[in-house]
């Protein structure tokens, strides 16, 4: 049997974890608002046509913030489109996606979500075919109180009190020439620059969000983030890193140090923003908003991925996950908790139907995917102080990662609860694992959760008629003795264990 040991001391932290880091994404694209979030005459819908039950299932899965209206979709989004009396809106193509929007659902109606989800909103601003005045007319529309004319329109649409949305994100992949108005970094560094010049003019303690690269493979990566940087540095809270993972070859162990790669993409571009920073001799930190990030490999061609003949919500992305996606999700997470001090914002894309871990069917039910599971548990156990734990476990190889850890694993420790929650990852294929975990100075006393993910079937799903397939059970092999947390690990398996002092 493998052996892995873990010290973990209450006082090497890394830094609080921000509950940004649980958020999700909530695009006009196929059925992730209409069918989604918003049907309309769904036997579980409320007098605002939300439904019900993906309202449960996303409180559940415990997300905190959700950035919306895109992704691709706002490159060419109005947003006057969106707001005021539902039958005067415009219906409009969505060149993004080859889709008809309606508009039936737009800023105001999110809002109202987000309230009922009780999630904060991230909004991203068109700087495709749109610019600085547009964001600003935009931003006048949600936060100003009242007294001119956005402001004004917003009461006269019902919202007398001003929406006061904080994170906002300066576009979508710009980079990317499938993005309607793609920029070099030269022109997005200079608009991203102007727009949050006028957002920071308009509403006071915005969090601005800057395009990083589209993913790490594209062949501006690097430079991009330097020079958009540079630009826009001085006015940005934020950079954004998009990441989706591919199993193209059907091979678990390469497809496992995906999660290495999320770990050196993170390591690039934290080094980037800071020699842009060294550059000026800045004390400041730009943070990382990872807000997109999920598998995403087979909804990805054809009519998966774009309407034929303009559709309405029409089925795109219909991503279906399996038990190996909920051990990369898994990772996935984890990796970015262990950077807490940098990645301060993620958003898990999307959050229903569209690569999505809810699931529904349209006038049907909902359900949750595989990789609902591993998120839902970071979400609610991951609170509090991320660790910096020594690991001694054995490495494997594989493509262009020669180091990686068979074991992944998070220490996060909640000193006024006096909680400490360790998340596990065994990336072994063929082995169990035997891991000792020393939980120093946190006074653990009493092992309150133990779950472990795991299906001998690395392919096998949820579904509509059988939704419990996979899903965590209490775990069969686990102690606390003095401190020192001990359990088997199956192999491919994700693990979470919960210890309360005394
Ligand atoms: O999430 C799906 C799409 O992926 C988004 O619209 C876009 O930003 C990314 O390319």
């Amino acid at each position: 049997m493998l052996k892995s040991r873990v010290i973990a001391d209450r006082d090497f932290v890394i830094a609080p974890l921000d509950r940004r880091v649980f958020g999700s994404f909530v695009e006009h694209l196929g059925r992730c608002v209409y069918g989604g979030i918003y049907e309309p005459g769904h036997p579980t819908a409320d007098a605002n046509g939300f439904r019900g039950d993906v309202l449960a299932l996303t409180r559940e899965l415990g997300v905190s913030i959700v950035r919306y209206p895109g992704g691709n979709f706002v490159s060419g989004y109005d947003w006057e489109d969106g707001v005021g009396p539902k039958e005067e809106r415009p219906v409009r193509l969505d060149l993004a996606w080859g889709s008809t929007e309606t508009n039936q659902f737009g800023t105001n109606e999110f809002m109202d979500w987000c309230k009922a989800a009780d999630v904060e909103p991230m909004f991203a601003v068109n700087l495709g075919t749109r610019g600085p005045a547009e964001a600003q007319n935009f931003l006048e529309y949600c936060n100003h109180p009242g007294g001119t004319y956005y402001a004004d329109l917003r009461k006269s649409h019902g919202y007398e009190k001003p929406h006061d949305i904080k994170f906002w994100c300066l576009g979508n992949e710009m980079d990317g020439p499938w993005q309607t108005c793609a920029k070099t970094a030269q022109e997005y560094g200079r608009i991203a620059t102007e727009t949050a010049k006028v957002m920071r003019w308009t509403s006071d303690g915005l969090v601005l969000s800057a395009c990083g690269s589209s993913h790490r493979d594209m062949p501006t990566y690097g430079a991009w983030e330097y020079d958009v940087l540079d630009h826009c540095f001085e006015h940005v809270d934020f950079i954004s890193l998009h990441q989706y993972f591919e199993n193209h070859e059907d091979d678990i162990t390469l497809f496992l140090t995906v999660i290495d790669k999320l770990d050196r993409f993170i390591t690039e571009v934290t080094a980037i923003a800071d020699s842009v920073a060294a550059k000026r001799r800045s004390d400041k930190r730009i943070m990382l908003s990872v807000d997109e990030w999920n598998v995403w490999y087979r909804a990805r061609s054809g009519e998966q991925l774009r309407g034929a003949g303009w559709p309405e919500a029409p089925k795109l992305l219909e991503e279906i996950y399996n038990f190996e996606d909920a051990l990369i999700v898994g990772g996935a997470l984890l990796t970015m908790m262990n950077h807490a001090d940098r990645v301060q914002a993620a958003c898990i894309a999307q959050l229903v139907n569209v690569i999505g871990p809810i699931m529904t069917e349209t006038g049907g039910p909902a359900w949750r995917q595989t990789i609902f599971h591993p998120f839902a548990q970071a979400a609610r156990f991951g609170r509090g102080n991320v660790l910096r734990a020594k690991v001694e476990t054995g490495s494997f190889a594989a493509g262009t990662i020669e180091d990686a850890p068979l074991l992944v694993s998070t220490v996060v420790h909640n000193p006024e609860t006096g909680t400490a929650t360790v998340f596990a990852l065994n990336r072994s294929t063929d082995q169990e694992m035997q891991l000792d975990v020393e939980l120093r100075g946190m006074g653990a006393r009493a092992l309150v959760q133990a779950e472990e993910l795991h299906h001998t079937d690395l392919k096998a799903i949820n579904s509509k008629d059988a939704p419990e397939t996979v899903a965590p059970i209490a775990h069969p092999a686990a102690e606390l003795r003095n401190d020192c947390l001990s359990a088997t690990l199956k192999p491919l398996s994700w693990n979470v264990f919960v210890t309360k002092a005394a």
